[in-house]
């Protein structure tokens, strides 16, 4: 009796544990989670001290266009959207820039910063009647940043690492044993064998806050 007693409570612990770590499905990020990871972007004035003001979003801005982009594309499992989170923040420096400045590389952006091969897929798989496969492959700065600039809104920018997530990456989607929720060997898995780019020590801080922040 009382060793069932005590198994029974262990598993309730261990239950309460992963609901409060978030172990299920999210469908909305708030605001206020956001300003807890990101608190440089809180607030109505939360892009005053950023350089380029015209790219930047404050994370109301960004709470509302995320929300929209896991209901788009169902990614829901927590560690899912604490990684593309992660990844947006990282790449556009907390939410400030929407096309690549440094060195500035023609046809790159979103939240995301795609490079070019990726946001002319993802433009042209959002308004295919807006972009040729002349365009799409085309090597012209300027065609490059006006396909770029079809998917340069709210919705379209931080939805970017979600398409990115459910379509190029997708064997990291809906796959219990990667992108585990509060697994950061998972997003690090992520970032170089899904995103193909290099691992830093401030992305795993920035996947830190975002773990932190999203309950
Ligand atoms: C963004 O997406 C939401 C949800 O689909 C939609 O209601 C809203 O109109 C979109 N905003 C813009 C500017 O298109």
């Amino acid at each position: 009796m009382k060793i069932t007693f005590a198994v029974g409570v262990s598993s309730l612990v261990l239950s309460l544990f992963q609901i409060c770590k978030g172990a299920g499905t999210l469908s909305q990020v708030t605001t206020a989670q956001l300003d807890k990871a990101i608190p440089k972007r809180a607030g109505p004035s939360g892009c005053a001290s950023a350089t380029e003001q015209a790219e930047c979003a404050t994370n109301e801005v960004a709470a509302a266009a995320i929300t929209n982009a896991i209901s788009k594309y169902g990614v829901k499992r927590r560690g899912e959207v604490v990684a593309l989170i992660a990844l947006m923040a990282y790449e556009s420096a907390d939410w400030e820039y929407n096309i690549n400045h440094f060195p500035g590389r023609p046809g790159q952006g979103t939240r995301a910063m795609l490079m070019y091969n990726f946001i002319s897929t993802y433009a042209q798989s959002l308004y295919p009647n807006k972009v040729t496969a002349t365009e799409a492959s085309s090597q012209s700065t300027q065609v490059m940043n006006s396909v770029r600039e079809l998917v340069l809104n709210d919705n379209d920018s931080f939805a970017a690492a979600f398409w990115y997530l459910t379509t190029v990456a997708k064997d990291y989607h809906g796959d219990e044993s990667r992108l585990r929720s509060g697994n950061i060997d998972d997003f690090k898995a992520y970032i170089e064998n899904g995103v193909h780019t290099a691992w830093d020590e401030q992305r795993g801080n920035v996947w830190k806050a975002v773990d932190a922040a999203l309950f």
